[in-house]
């Protein structure tokens, strides 16, 4: 077909898709198709317009490596990763609540047992917390050979992975015990801005959108026969827990940390005088029981 113009191009896209095997790839692409070409004609595109949206795509891909996620943080912002989240999650009752995963998950996380200190090499002191809890069936049986891949900020709201010459810090991957039970020791997170020196910030500096995020702690919760859950931990009291730059925020997963001024807990714990105490319980799916549930292994997460 030729002579094609604003009228009859998309039809015409669309049906070169016709020998496409593979049915979801093929629905995929015509809705994209469809809806790329509404967009330009809703907004009547120039070409000058074209080519800076050229520019600004490519931008943020030069903003991937392995350790930053420019594309993760640009679906971020716009919501798209919390749409595809909602999508997929209809979790079950009682579930820990799934959000994004993040621009900055990172390989090679350290593995703690029991107890274990996140805060070991840590290059910027923060408020001590022992953190600890269950992770248990949505039924409240506790899951043997749970995992938590956990990771947050520095005390300066600044991510290890930002800083290409740093070694990590406050990740790890920590074991729960035969019955459940994990414990770690860490740093009170802090509220942050997403990173905002390169394509990404420049977008959210132009829409006049803040860019911070209330404080939290990521976690990826797997254990075998449950569905992984992918979230975070709020802290209770933070300013920015109305208007998180990704959208991420749920009220079951805003958690309060109580301060323990007892010297013989910090003792016990073997935690400074006073500290803080999270205590958080996660609550997975069965395998099965809910549809449409992603899996992603930790070490796949970026791949
Ligand atoms: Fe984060």
């Amino acid at each position: 077909m030729r002579q094609l113009n604003e009228d009859t191009l998309t039809a015409e896209v669309v049906r070169r898709l016709k020998g496409v095997k593979d049915p979801r790839f093929k629905q995929i692409m015509t809705s994209a198709i469809k809806h790329l070409h509404a967009f330009a004609r809703d907004v009547k595109h120039t070409e000058e317009e074209w080519f800076e949206g050229i520019k600004f795509l490519t931008a943020v891909g030069q903003k991937c490596d392995d350790k930053r996620q420019g594309c993760i943080l640009l679906s971020d912002v716009l919501g798209l990763s919390m749409m595809v989240v909602a999508l997929n999650h209809k979790t079950a009752p009682g579930a820990t609540e799934a959000t994004v995963l993040g621009p900055f998950f990172a390989h090679g996380a350290k593995e703690f047992g029991y107890g274990g200190d996140l805060r070991v090499g840590a290059t910027m002191k923060g408020e001590d917390v022992y953190v600890s809890g269950r992770v248990l069936s949505v039924d409240g049986k506790p899951i043997a050979g749970a995992v938590l891949d956990i990771w947050q900020a520095k005390a300066d709201g600044i991510y290890d992975v930002q800083d290409p010459e740093a070694e990590l810090e406050l990740r790890g991957r920590v074991k729960a015990s035969a019955n459940g039970e994990y414990a770690f020791k860490s740093y009170k997170p802090k509220f942050y801005s997403i990173p905002m020196d390169g394509p990404v910030g420049d977008l959210v500096r132009r829409t006049g959108n803040h860019h911070m995020r209330p404080a939290h702690m990521h976690a990826i919760v797997s254990a075998p026969g449950y569905q992984q859950v992918i979230t975070h931990v709020f802290v209770e009291g933070d300013p920015y827990l109305d208007g998180d730059a990704v959208f991420a925020v749920k009220d079951s997963l805003v958690a309060k940390y109580g301060k323990v001024a007892s010297k013989d807990e910090a003792k016990k714990l073997g935690m400074p005088s006073p500290f803080l105490r999270l205590q958080w319980d996660f609550n997975l799916s069965p395998m099965g029981k809910v549809k449409a549930r992603r899996v992603v292994a930790p070490s796949d997460a970026l791949a």
